[in-house]
């Protein structure tokens, strides 16, 4: 093997060191690396690309690349498997500020999610490449809800063990049922014109597709309903489980440096955007890995509640 892996500080993620990807990769070094990204759900790159076909080499060792449905999101022209998140596009972008620093004004700020759960086929994974980083901010943070899950008290394990929780996209931040920074107001909403998304249903534990290991399939921002309980209990249920899932202990924070790369296992984990200042300049470019998996129904309309 021409690299090395370690555990990241805190123990959730890998770091790869020494991948050359001017060079072959061989079939074994795809599958330590797919395999790692199994084992640990989130890999970090560095010094490893500089360019964005260097991000589609390595994209591809873990599986078929996407591109987003949310087609208004702007992707690179040559390569529509790059979407291009840049903060250029700053009429697109909501702003916000927290009530007690109002002067303070933010962009770029996603709060707790995996991505495409409001859908029944979230995609495997994404990968995000830096390549303008802003000066101050623009942290990305992953959660590995495995992890979280393992961490549940047994009791709570076998009380959620077949529940089913209902998703609805979520257009505003400040719609969103659980995960909200009470603080956070928005001061612009940004001009984006999302499709139309029908509410589905997800286990609340879920077996990992790959490797079938448990998963607290819990992805706060679009969280709405457990689904056949009592909205007293359901919502005392689900901010117990947000708030034990979003514990740091489960958390990786990635500080950015230009052409870092990190990877991730969307079946597995949240991710969080902490935002940057308004007038800061940031341009990531991310791919996104296809998932072949079914999971959950769309929300049939005489379900009960
Ligand atoms: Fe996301």
């Amino acid at each position: 093997m021409t690299f090395q892996m370690i555990d990241l500080p805190g123990g959730i993620g890998t770091q790869v060191i020494g991948l050359n990807l001017d060079n072959d990769i061989t079939q074994t070094e795809q599958k330590q690396l797919y395999d790692a990204w199994i084992n640990s759900g989130i890999m970090v790159f560095k010094q490893t690309g500089k360019s964005t076909e260097h991000q589609l080499k390595l994209s591809r060792i873990f599986g078929e690349l996407d591109t987003h449905p949310v087609k208004n999101l702007v992707t690179e022209g040559r390569y529509p498997e790059i979407m291009v998140l840049e903060s250029n596009a700053q009429s697109k972008l909501s702003i916000y500020y927290r009530q007690q620093q109002p002067e303070q004004l933010f962009v770029g700020f996603i709060p707790w999610h995996s991505d495409l759960i409001f859908t029944t086929s979230p995609n495997h994974g994404a990968m995000l490449r830096a390549i303008e980083i802003p000066k101050k901010g623009g942290e990305t943070a992953w959660i590995d809800t495995i992890a979280a899950y393992e961490a549940l008290a047994p009791e709570m394990q076998e009380r959620i063990e077949n529940l089913e929780v209902e998703y609805r996209f979520c257009t505003s931040l400040l719609d969103a049922r659980f995960g909200r920074d009470p603080q956070l107001q928005m001061q612009l909403k940004g001009e984006r014109n999302f499709p139309q998304f029908p509410p589905v249903v997800h286990p609340l534990v879920w077996h990992h597709p790959v490797s079938g290991r448990k998963i607290l399939n819990l992805s706060p921002l679009h969280l709405v309903r457990v689904v056949g309980m009592s909205q007293h209990e359901s919502d005392a249920l689900l901010l117990e489980l947000t708030n034990h899932v979003t514990n740091r202990q489960f958390c990786y924070i990635h500080s950015w440096e230009p052409n870092d790369m990190v990877l991730w296992d969307n079946w597995r984990t949240l991710h969080s955007a902490l935002g940057y200042p308004l007038g800061d300049s940031r341009l990531v470019h991310r791919t996104t890995i296809s998932g072949d998996v079914q999971m959950g129904r769309v929300l049939e309309a005489a379900l009960p509640v």
